[in-house]
């Protein structure tokens, strides 16, 4: 299993190219599923996601070329309607197949995803939601299985925000009969991003980026183009980076619009930062002060910086409290941290943090996608070598991290 070895105490100082966003890329290719034509994305980033994604569409009969960041994608003879445990095990993203696989063809049979290390992430919504469309559902022997003659538009609010179920429920509602209203609907950039491609494949959709989408159903959408939005917890994450190590740094192929909750936190630390429309020039110098936060749907602060803000808070001149709303179990990092020598208690939902005034290297273990940047984040400002053991979880979700931040100036290296 890789692993990363980070000596720390290196100011960043560079520029780092922003790739796409995971959480855009990943409904995005399911979009795929929808129509016999051709969609041609550009901007995918390069992640074990998005490979298991295409992983698990190719099994269904579509048609995937990659090229570069670019993947062309053809449904014109998709013959499997099925997500088999064995891939969904390893991402709980291949949910996002369910819609449109039922929508186009009127079946699924998707593997129930399992359990997760950041909590316990039922998917009841998308399935009570798909129901309200008109399919019929049963779990059996740890499958979904779906049905339905066409699904009919309906008015759907779910009990409480979720983005993926958003997703599911939108792809769906684009191909139902007449008109699908989506109250509660998650607002964040990754689903105006599908939205907007739906858009471009032929879909009505009112109300995009709101908390109240109304879809108009078409029988059947048509081939696109689309680049898939850059990623902002990415570009938020090398943010952190350099406010915990000092520099100067610049971010470029970014989407400052969609950052305000993160831009915030980051003035408040004491980054200086020029933000252009797509570049954002970021200096630090001195100890961070410490931010509190809690953590709330887009366009509040997002679950998915948790992790690495609290990196920042640990070695910050001062106290600090941060509260995760979204996920129950969001927190693994905080044990790894206390391991570098920082002063984190848990009580319930929330994490008080004393800032010390250093880390020190230290074998940890990563736990999931988010906790493994925070630790790199922790290890770049500790001093002494730090070793992060599965790493795999990082590359899930960022496009050769260690390689964009050894560009800037981190001593990082892989160890295979
Ligand atoms: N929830 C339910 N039932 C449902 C759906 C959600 O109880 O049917 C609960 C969840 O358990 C959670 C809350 O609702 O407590 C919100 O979950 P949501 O459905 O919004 O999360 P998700 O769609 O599974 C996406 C991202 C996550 C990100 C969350 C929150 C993708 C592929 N994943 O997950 O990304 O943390 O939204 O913003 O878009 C990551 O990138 O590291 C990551 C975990």
């Amino acid at each position: 299993m890789d692993k990363l070895q980070i000596v720390g105490g290196k100011r960043l100082d560079g520029d780092i190219t922003i790739s796409g966003a995971k959480n855009a890329a990943l409904p995005i290719l399911c979009a795929g599923l929808l129509t016999a034509g051709d969609l041609v994305l550009t901007n995918v980033p390069h992640l074990h996601d998005v490979k298991t994604m295409l992983k698990l569409l190719a099994q269904t009969g579509l048609a995937v070329k990659q090229e570069g960041e670019t993947v062309t994608l053809n449904g014109a003879a998709i013959d499997t309607l099925e997500a088999p445990y064995e891939l969904v095990k390893t991402m709980r993203a291949s949910i996002l197949v369910l819609g449109p696989l039922l929508a186009r063809f009127g079946q699924a049979k998707v593997s129930l995803p399992g359990g997760c290390a950041i909590g316990s992430r039922p998917v009841d919504q998308h399935i009570k939601g798909l129901e309200a469309l008109g399919a019929e559902i049963t779990i059996e022997g740890g499958y979904i299985y779906a049905k339905c003659a066409k699904l009919k538009g309906a008015s759907i609010r779910t009990e409480m925000i979720t983005v993926t179920g958003t997703e599911n429920l939108l792809m769906a509602a684009t191909l139902a009969d007449g008109e699908t209203i989506l109250e509660n609907a998650a607002q964040e950039p990754e689903v105006t991003d599908l939205a907007n491609l739906l858009v471009a494949m032929g879909a009505k959709i009112d109300g995009i980026g709101t908390g109240r989408l109304v879809i108009q159903g078409v029988a059947a959408l048509h081939g696109a183009s689309h680049a898939v939005i850059s990623d902002r917890i990415e570009a938020a994450t090398f943010l952190c980076a350099v406010a915990a190590t000092g520099g100067d740094i610049l971010l470029r192929n970014t989407r400052t619009d969609i950052m305000d909750a993160a831009l915030d936190k980051l003035r408040d630390i004491g980054l200086v930062m020029e933000v252009g429309a797509d570049t954002i020039r970021a200096t630090m110098n001195g100890r961070p002060r410490p931010v509190s936060f809690s953590t709330t749907e887009y366009p509040g602060f997002p679950t998915d910086m948790q992790a690495q803000f609290m990196a920042v808070n640990t070695i910050a001149g001062g106290a600090s409290r941060v509260t995760e709303t979204i996920f129950e179990n969001r927190f693994m990092h905080v044990q790894e941290m206390n391991r570098l020598g920082a002063a984190i208690r848990i009580d319930g939902n929330t994490a008080s943090i004393s800032g010390v005034a250093r880390l020190r290297g230290a074998p940890v273990m990563a736990t999931d996608l988010r906790a493994s940047a925070s630790l790199v984040i922790a290890a770049m400002a500790a001093d002494g070598t730090t070793i992060i053991d599965r790493i795999y979880h990082l590359d899930r979700g960022y496009d050769r991290m260690e390689v964009k931040l050894s560009a800037v100036g981190a001593d990082i290296v892989r160890l295979q």
